[in-house]
Order: C-alpha cells, then structure tokens, then sequence
C-alpha cells in the first residue's frame, strides 16, 4: 500500500515539531478524538458568540452560506459522535440567521443570498430535523418548518419560461445570475424535496424532486454519464438556453444530487425505485471517475487537484470551492444509510480519505491558504498547534489552511463513524413517524411576496438598493457559492 509508506514518512516530517493527529482508523475512541480535535480547530475561526459579533456569522472572508454549512457538519458531528460541545452555539446560529421572517433570508444579508446561499443554510436545518438535534423553545424557528418554508419559497420561484424550468440562481433582481440556471440550486431543491418526502411522508415534495431531476436532464446538466455540469446561461428575451457549462465538474453539484437520488430511492418501490437505484449508480460512477484518485481512492476536487491550468497558472480553488469535497463525504456517508446497497462500495472511499485527511492535520497556529483571485486572506488557524488541517490530502501538508480545510478533513474522519452506534447517527436519520421530534408547518413561507413568478414579481427596486446593489454585485462577481461564479466571469 503505496499510501500508508507515504503518510508515514508525513507524519514524521511534522511530528518532531508538532502535535499532529494520530489516528487509529480501527479504534472509534481515537477516531472520535481526532474528530474532537479538528473540530476544535475549525470552531477556533468562528466569533459569532462574541459579545458584539452576529451569531452565525464567520468573519471574513468566509460568506454567509458557508457558516451554514459549518453548523450543518456540526449538527452531524453531534449526531454521530454525541460530543456536545457545540450544541449551544450551533443552536444559536441556526435560529438566528432564521430571522425574524424564519426562512434564511436575513435583511441583513439580502444582497449575497441567492437560491444556493439560502439552500446551504436550509439543508443544515434539514439535517437538524433529521438527526433530532434539540429542538428549539417553541416561541422560536422549529427545524421542520424552516426547511418547509424555504422549500415552498423555491417551488414559487420555479421558471418555465427559461429553459422550460428550473430555479434560477438569483432571488433577487440585483443579483449576478438572474440568467443563470445552476445546478447547485436546482440540486438543493431536489435534495430538501427528496428528504421532505421521507421525512414528512408527504409525496408533493418527492414530485417536485421528480420534476427537477428530470429538468436537469432535458437540459443536459445532468449527462448520459451522470457528470452534473455547473448550469446554463439563458438569452433574456427569447428565454432559449444556451449549452455553455464547458467541461468543468464540481464535486458539491453530483453529491447533491447523488444524496437526492437516496433519498428517492428510499422512499420509492418497484419500477421506480429501480430507475432510482439506477441514479444513484450512475453518480456514483461520476464520482468514482473524477473525484477520486484512482488508485488510492482518496476524495479530491477535480478541477482544482488534477493540474489544469487558467491563465497559465494551474487552477486553484477559491474560498467557496475549498469546501465542496466535504459536502461530497457529508452526502455519500448518508447515502450510504438510506441506500444500503451503496455502503460497500462507499465506505471503504470515506476510511482512505480520512486515513489521508488526518495524516495532513499536522499545519502550525497561523497557517493560512494563500489567497484566490480577489477572495481576501483567510484568518490563521487558532487550534491546536500541529493540527491545522491541508486542502489536499493526497500529498505532503500543504498549508491550504482555513474553515474549509477543516470542515472537509472532520467530514472525512467523523463520517468514518456513521454506521458504529456512537452517537444515534447508526440508525439513519429519522422521520416524522421513527425517531423525529421537530414541528412542521407545511404552509410556511407561501406567502413571501418576493418569491411569485422568480423574479418577475419583486418589488420595484430603490435607488438605496442600487447604490448598494453596485458593491454588492462587485463582492458576488469574485465568490458566491463557487463554481457558478468561475464560470460567469
Ligand atoms: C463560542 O463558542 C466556542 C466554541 O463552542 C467556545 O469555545 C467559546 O467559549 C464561545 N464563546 C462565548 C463567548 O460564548
Ligand atoms: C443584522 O445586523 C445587525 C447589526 O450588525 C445585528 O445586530 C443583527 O443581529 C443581524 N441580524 C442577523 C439575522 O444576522
Ligand atoms: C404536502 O406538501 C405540499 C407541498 O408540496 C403541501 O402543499 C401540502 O399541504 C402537503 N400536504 C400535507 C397533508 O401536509
Ligand atoms: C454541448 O456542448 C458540448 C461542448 O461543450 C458538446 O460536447 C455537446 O454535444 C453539446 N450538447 C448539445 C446538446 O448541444
Ligand atoms: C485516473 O487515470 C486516468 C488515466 O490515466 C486519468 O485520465 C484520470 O484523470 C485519473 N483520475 C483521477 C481522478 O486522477
Ligand atoms: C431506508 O433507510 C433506512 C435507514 O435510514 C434503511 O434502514 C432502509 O433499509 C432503507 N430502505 C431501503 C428500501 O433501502
């Protein structure tokens, strides 16, 4: 096993001046610990709970969504390894950033919250429900609901007009997107309706799954391969759709739709179920073909970790897509749940990449990854020094520290777990009916006057908002949810 010679000889190039993390892949206790560790070292960011800060924010320049997703892998590192340390700033963030209206759309952050900002946010909640984490008092958000109301928003904003459907990147009219037709939003869509389906048992919601898997299709953003294509740019004033993702895959887009398709199965029987199963093994194919080396089965983020280049310069993840190969080990580790007869197939792709991930937690205090484009310095790492986590994990430490190289090595490791009974997580997640507790409310958010015909219906837009639509516009064109805004520059 070339792999194992080459983490030792890692480990101890940085044990002698550090800590690092040493792990027993067999033995839960030092799994959980070495999970413990990272998470320390990723919650070591976050000043939400600070006297003066807004909880639920990270400073920057990490934006709004990928706090969302922060308290998301905390949730499950709750469920699964029953450490709760966290709990209580987890809760915190989610009912705040629910705001006043208790959908995810915080006033406050109106001008960076497109359909995928908003969705990153609401599969936390999602997740919340699913793994029974603490309810809320009752005068607050309940999880359930908060999940419904934003997917009822998203059902509101489907366009039929534009490429005959599909939600568009864009809430709002001063937003980059508003031609832009994404897979990540149209994929968390899909994956809260697939997951409503099972939670509440109510079919509405897997028929709106249907619906848009089947519209990703039409438009080829989900190929005869089951490569999931980043979307679709759409010619304004004769609303056809233009064939321009070009050739680059993110691994957030197939993972969603891969956990979706679990979903669906899980809930489906008979021809059905089958199309489903033929789904999930056709993502998982794409997966195995782009996101993992190919030997050593290590997760990877393709277009930033196999050598392209642009501008002459080899391509390197942004902010945003330093994140997305830990949403892919969140999505396949309950795929593997609710679809069993994947676990064989995907478990052993979780143990080579957290054995990988945890050899490369060795970076000191201060370690940062360099900055992207105009993505600004991430914060140095503040946990334990000789853990800071690296980016990429089939190579030496190599100081690509921040939130996200966190998220993504505690995603591999703790999700090594899921299945060991440590916390509740090894009986999959719950539903309304077995082991659920969060209160729904199917109606919510349909009254949101901002969310009728997609972006029709908005409300006429004030001077003050173009003023600030201006700034806001020039933040959005370097960043937001990743791979959409690569490719609209
Ligand atoms: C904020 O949360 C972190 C992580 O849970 C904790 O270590 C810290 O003590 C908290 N700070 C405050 C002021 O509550
Ligand atoms: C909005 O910003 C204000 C001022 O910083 C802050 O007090 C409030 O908590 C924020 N609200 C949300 C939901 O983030
Ligand atoms: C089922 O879900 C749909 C949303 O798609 C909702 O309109 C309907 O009220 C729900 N039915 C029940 C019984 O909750
Ligand atoms: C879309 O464009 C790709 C090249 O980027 C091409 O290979 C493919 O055939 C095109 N598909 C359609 C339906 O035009
Ligand atoms: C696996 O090997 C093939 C053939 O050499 C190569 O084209 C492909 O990029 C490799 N895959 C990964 C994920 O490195
Ligand atoms: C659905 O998911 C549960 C685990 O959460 C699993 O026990 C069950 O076998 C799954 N159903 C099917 C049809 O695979």
């Amino acid at each position: 096993m070339r792999w194992n010679v080459a983490a030792a000889g890692l480990m101890g190039l940085f044990a002698q001046s550090a800590t690092a993390i040493k792990m027993d892949i067999d033995n839960d206790q030092s799994v959980k610990d070495a999970a413990a560790t990272i998470a320390y070292g990723m919650m070591s960011y976050y000043t939400g709970n600070q006297t003066g800060d807004t909880p639920g924010n990270l400073p920057d320049p990490y934006y709004w969504w990928e706090a969302g997703a922060m308290f998301g892998a905390l949730v499950d590192y709750w469920w699964i390894t029953g450490d709760t340390s966290y709990v209580e700033a987890t809760s915190q963030a989610i009912v705040h950033q629910a705001s006043e209206t208790r959908d995810f759309m915080p006033a406050n952050q109106s001008r960076t919250s497109s359909n995928d900002d908003v969705g990153f946010w609401t599969l936390t909640a999602m997740s919340a429900a699913e793994d029974a984490f603490p309810d809320p008092p009752e005068d607050q958000p309940q999880w359930l609901a908060l999940v419904q109301a934003v997917f009822n928003q998203m059902a509101s904003r489907w366009d039929d007009i534009n490429c005959g459907g599909g939600l568009r990147w864009a809430i709002n009219d001063f937003q980059t997107g508003k031609d832009y037709k994404n897979s990540i939003s149209n994929g968390l869509f899909f994956n809260l309706g697939a997951r409503l389906s099972r939670f509440t048992g109510n079919s509405s919601y897997g028929d709106w799954a249907t619906r848009t898997w089947d519209w990703e299709r039409s438009i080829n953003l989900i190929t005869d391969e089951y490569d999931v294509k980043d979307g679709a740019h759409f010619d304004v004033t004769t609303h056809v759709c233009r064939n321009d993702s070009g050739p680059h895959v993110w691994s957030y887009n197939v993972g969603v739709f891969l956990q979706g398709a679990a979903f669906m199965y899980n809930v489906t029987t008979g021809e059905e179920q089958n199309t489903w199963k033929t789904r999930v093994d056709g993502l998982l194919g794409s997966i195995e073909s782009k996101f993992l080396t190919n030997d050593t089965k290590i997760i990877k983020e393709w277009y930033c970790e196999s050598g392209f280049t642009d501008r002459g310069h080899p391509y390197q993840c942004n902010i945003d897509q330093q994140t997305f190969k830990g949403y892919l080990l969140r999505w396949l580790s309950s795929t593997s749940q609710v679809a069993p007869f994947t676990y064989e197939r995907i478990n052993p792709w979780i143990r080579s990449t957290a054995i990988a991930a945890a050899a490369v937690c060795t970076g000191p205090v201060g370690a940062a990854a360099p900055q992207v484009d105009s993505g600004g310095i991430q914060p140095g790492f503040r946990g334990i020094d000789g853990t800071a986590c690296g980016f990429k994990w089939a190579e030496p430490f190599d100081g690509w520290s921040g939130v996200g190289a966190q998220m993504n090595a505690l995603s591999a490791v703790m999700y090594t777990l899921t299945h060991k009974g440590l916390g509740k997580a090894a009986k999959g997640p719950a539903t309304e009916k077995l082991g659920g507790t969060s209160k729904g409310d199917p109606g919510a958010g349909v009254t949101d006057p901002a969310s009728r015909g997609g972006l029709a219906a908005l409300k006429p837009i004030t001077t003050a908002d173009r003023v600030g639509a201006g700034i806001v516009t020039a933040i959005l064109a370097i960043s937001i949810v990743g791979g959409s805004v690569f490719l609209t520059i």
